[in-house]
């Protein structure tokens, strides 16, 4: 496979750019920005789901798999753009929900309607005999995780939002769909797909109460999972060695990883894990807000490279996305060093091994939104959690202070283009507020200024095309005990690269190994390296030598 120096740029389409003036992001519109998505250098698309679905989960709550919902455009526009986009050297990676589906998928109506082969698609059980839930699980989204169906006097299990019923990959008919859906949009010309909560499939035979956590440790990197990945990977994309495919992991382990993005395993490309996205989790709750620590992340993700790369396995590197609040608020310092911070979380990331995933926004330096009213929240995590927080007695100004923190609406506002009405993203009221902050963060200005964040992200591009190290390069943790940098070293056939980067807002020294080496990048005017050498607030410089 050849994904190695590729960048793939998540659109979250929602809020990314409304070509038709009805609030909302669209096909048509990823295709007017086509030339954009050029100018930044990426080479993939991954375009979030945009099928049919009443969206109560923005569309993870697919209605059927192979038709797109009118609100965003229609086949013929789909069509188009992955012509478009091939022209420009982009490939477009699909969003494939397949550990539910909408409740109002035809199958799942099938099944309500008593159709028995259709109650077999999913978990229809009784509950117990007090009459209460078949299992205590909890939803991801809050409650309960089973639904009464009062006319069939059963349960259905949910593991989001009892919206989203689960498929039981058990049943071969099941799998038999799905790889339908694969080979009909490889058929489009489709030439990747991530896989959403993918080690959540394998659900058990016997389905029993967790006393000790929600429910996860018996449907997480399930029994059957590898297995499933495998015999998909067969009958679809596994023949196209070009295809890319990566999966969503929820609280998996480096162990599953590692054979999930195994480069023996046939399973996936490669793997998003969520270990670093927690290490601001007080007692690993995310309702419970916590400084983030730096040792735990940085623990981590060292770790996580080295494993994988000993294993022969492949990482997708990120640090946002569409459920996740905006990194610079959250690990850099959005308000005193915005421009710094940035650029010193690119290169962190994009200088380490594997394949580096831009959400839509951060390479302007998009912040969090910080609502300060229940009304401007669209999700239905953060509207569910503002009543469960709020029942657990905590204070509504707390709520909001954590909702500001946390909520996935703070990465899916609409992308700011310019300084213009509604940010340029739509000529009327988009679905989600715009960020007060989009007259002087805006890609117009990003690309007017050559200090920009986004400047620097073209930089970092253009540098993994050109630099194997950075592609292909080993990957040696270093300075390990330091209380504020974190940094690596990289080194493939005779090159060898040194990344350092300061966290926090204060300066600091580092200790280097000899000399030899120059300065590639940098957040801050050009640096001779030194064995002894200060560093600036959120510093990061790349030095290479050859
Ligand atoms: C994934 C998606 C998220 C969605 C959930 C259920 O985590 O990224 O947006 O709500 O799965 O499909």
């Amino acid at each position: 496979m050849n994904f190695e120096d590729k960048v793939v740029y998540q659109i979250y389409l929602k809020s990314f750019y409304d070509s038709d003036q009805d609030g909302l992001g669209d096909l048509n519109g990823v295709i007017e920005k086509l030339d954009y998505l050029d100018y930044v250098g990426v080479n993939c698309l991954w375009i979030t789901p945009f099928f049919v679905s009443p969206q109560n989960d923005n569309g993870y709550d697919v209605a059927n798999y192979c038709a797109i919902d009118p609100r965003y455009g229609t086949m013929e526009i789909f069509e188009k753009l992955v012509k478009e986009a091939k022209k420009r050297n982009i490939d477009i990676m699909l969003d494939m929900v397949f550990n539910h589906t909408s409740t109002q998928h035809e199958w799942f109506q099938k099944a309500l309607a008593g159709d028995t082969k259709y109650k077999n698609y999913y978990f229809f059980k009784k509950g117990k005999p007090d009459g209460t839930p078949p299992t205590n699980w909890a939803s991801k989204f809050g409650g309960n995780a089973w639904q009464y169906v009062e006319e069939m006097g059963e349960y259905y299990l949910h593991l989001f939002d009892k919206t989203q019923a689960d498929l039981n990959w058990d049943n071969k008919e099941v799998r038999d769909e799905l790889c339908k859906v694969l080979n009909f949009w490889l058929k489009k010309g489709v030439y990747g797909f991530r896989f959403d909560v993918v080690n959540l499939i394998s659900k058990p035979t016997i389905f029993m109460d967790d006393f000790e956590g929600d429910g996860r440790t018996y449907y997480t990197d399930g029994t059957h999972v590898h297995e499933y990945l495998q015999e998909i990977n067969q009958r679809s994309f596994g023949n196209d060695e070009h295809i890319i495919t990566v999966g969503e992991m929820s609280s998996t382990s480096l162990e599953n990883c590692v054979k999930y993005a195994g480069k023996e395993d046939h399973e996936l490309s490669m793997v998003f894990n969520f270990h670093h996205l927690k290490v601001d989790y007080k007692d690993k709750q995310k309702w419970v807000l916590k400084e983030f620590d730096f040792e735990e992340l940085t623990s981590l993700l060292h770790t996580w490279q080295v494993e994988m790369e000993n294993k022969h396995a492949w990482n997708a590197l990120f640090w946002c996305n569409h459920d996740q609040p905006r990194a610079l608020s959250r690990f850099g310092d959005d308000k005193n060093y915005p421009i710094e911070s940035g650029k010193m979380l690119a290169t962190m990331l994009h200088c380490m091994r594997g394949t580096p995933y831009i959400y839509q926004g951060e390479e302007i330096g998009m912040t969090n939104a910080y609502f300060t009213k229940i009304d401007e929240y669209r999700d239905v995590e953060s509207t569910n959690y503002f009543q469960i927080l709020k029942q657990q007695g905590v204070n509504e100004k707390e709520i909001y202070h954590i909702l500001q923190e946390r909520s996935r609406d703070n990465s899916r506002t609409p992308i700011q283009w310019n300084d213009g009405l509604h940010a340029g993203f739509s000529k009327v009221t988009p679905w989600s507020q715009v960020i007060h902050n989009y007259h002087t963060i805006n890609v117009e200005a990003s690309k007017r200024d050559p200090n920009s964040i986004l400047q620097h992200y073209r930089k970092l591009i253009k540098l993994r095309k050109e630099y194997k190290v950075i592609s292909l390069g080993s990957y040696k943790p270093l300075l390990e005990n330091h209380k504020q940098v974190f940094a690596y070293k990289r080194e493939y056939e005779g090159e060898s690269m040194i990344v350092i980067n300061n966290f926090y807002g204060q300066k600091t020294s580092v200790h280097l190994e000899e000399g030899g080496y120059t300065s590639l990048l940098s957040n801050y005017p050009k640096r001779e390296y030194q064995k002894v050498m200060e560093l600036e607030p959120y510093e990061s410089i790349v030095f290479y030598k050859k």
